[in-house]
């Protein structure tokens, strides 16, 4: 029903995934996609613009029962209404459950590499970062749980970030895997946050295991953040959620919430998710169909034309984690060599941390045609062509 090879141009429109980049380079950094939001978004979104009137929002019935029936269906998580606290990002409400649960000095553990925001979440909040450095074996990551062991027994350490499914190396973390970290962290009174901004984002051998969605004990030691904003294109309109069980824990979060000032939604943003989650369903299922075909494609062109580098298969996300170890080349020099060479603007590896830094990350979920020409390019580039 919709077309995703459809080209919409998005320069000088304050992209910043197009705008910023000089007119001859392709940018695929940022994950954000170049296809058209869902057209019941858009029609919820007209509607409400013609009535004309933009006061102080409320987040109505309608918009709690559009979260709660969408877990269920989708993830089959079932949660309460009163776990639901609205965010503007989830990067703001990664910095603010941060503020809530932790006190300058404290130590929070990353499992790098991983999305660098993360980063800053943790140091704008003057803890330090303890990082429990994915293992990196036979083509793909799996987690360091001795390590985990160690880092936690340190008591200092309050929080553990969880990137769940992972960016960027695409990881959809199974039960088994997140019920040990969730065990160790729980045995050592360390909160996960768990970041699921990417977990309606599955390709089809793969389920998404919501973490809290595990146990009730799991869910009352953490805090998960959704948002429709990944999965249906909308993040510039600025909606997530943040889920927590845990009355106390919730109302740690929410003096932060008040404390910022922030307590009140976003009218667009309560109207695109309602309509998103009641009626995106069908957009998503064709959406991931066209993903998965893109990823085939980059896969097999890559394994024939530049061998030299090394897709690490994503189980979820449109982001692909591109190991160019082989290429001699690592983190600026890489960088700057896709950059002026290919003319692509990807994602750095050395940003999400050290060892990330014979790696670079691609955002797949643009039309097929730009993804060919990106990949034409990459290959000119690394033979030596022009
Ligand atoms: C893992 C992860 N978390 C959060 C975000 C951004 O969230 P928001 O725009 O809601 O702050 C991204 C965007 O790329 C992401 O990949």
């Amino acid at each position: 029903m919709y077309n995703f090879d459809k080209e919409v141009l998005r320069r000088n429109t304050g992209s910043l995934k197009w705008d910023l980049a000089k007119n001859d380079v392709i940018p695929m950094w940022v994950a954000d996609m170049d296809f058209e939001t869902p057209e019941p978004i858009v029609k919820a979104l007209k509607e409400r613009v013609e009535h004309g009137i933009f006061g102080y929002t409320i987040a109505d019935k309608d918009y709690y029962s559009s979260i709660i029936n969408w877990m269920n269906k989708r993830h089959g998580w079932n949660i309460k209404k009163e776990w639901i606290n609205f965010s503007p990002g989830v990067v703001p409400g990664v910095n603010i459950i941060l503020r809530a649960i932790t006190h300058p000095g404290d130590k929070v553990i990353l499992q790098t590499p991983v999305y660098y925001p993360f980063f800053s979440a943790v140091e704008n909040n003057g803890c330090k970062i303890v990082e429990n450095p994915l293992i990196y074996e036979n083509g793909t990551y799996k987690m360091d749980y001795e390590d985990l062991e160690k880092k936690l027994k340190d008591n200092r350490v309050k929080a553990f970030v969880l990137c769940n499914p992972h960016n960027p190396v695409g990881r959809v973390w199974t039960e088994e895997e997140l019920k040990t970290l969730g065990e160790l962290c729980i045995k050592n009174n360390v909160i996960i946050i768990s970041d699921e901004i990417h977990g309606d984002l599955i390709y089809k051998q793969y389920r998404h295991i919501p973490f809290a969605s595990i146990s009730e004990e799991l869910s009352d030691n953490c805090v998960t953040f959704i948002a429709p904003s990944k999965t249906f294109n909308i993040a510039g309109i600025q909606a997530a959620n943040a889920i927590i069980s845990n009355i106390k824990i919730r109302n740690l979060y929410l003096t932060q919430v008040e404390n910022l000032g922030i307590t009140r939604p976003n009218i667009f943003a309560i109207v695109a998710t309602a309509a998103a989650y009641n009626e995106g369903e069908q957009w998503l299922d064709e959406l991931i169909n066209y993903l998965q075909n893109n990823l085939d494609y980059l896969k097999q062109y890559i394994r024939k034309n530049i061998p030299k580098i090394k897709v690490i298969n994503p189980e979820g996300t449109y982001l692909v984690w591109l190991d160019c170890s082989e290429l001699g080349l690592k983190g600026k020099e890489l960088h700057r060599f896709v950059k002026d060479k290919a003319r692509l603007w990807l994602d750095e590896g050395y940003i999400f941390g050290a060892n990330g830094e014979n790696f670079e990350r691609i955002n797949i979920a643009c039309p097929r045609s730009v993804l060919v020409e990106a990949l034409s390019r990459l290959e000119r580039a690394v033979s030596g062509e022009r």
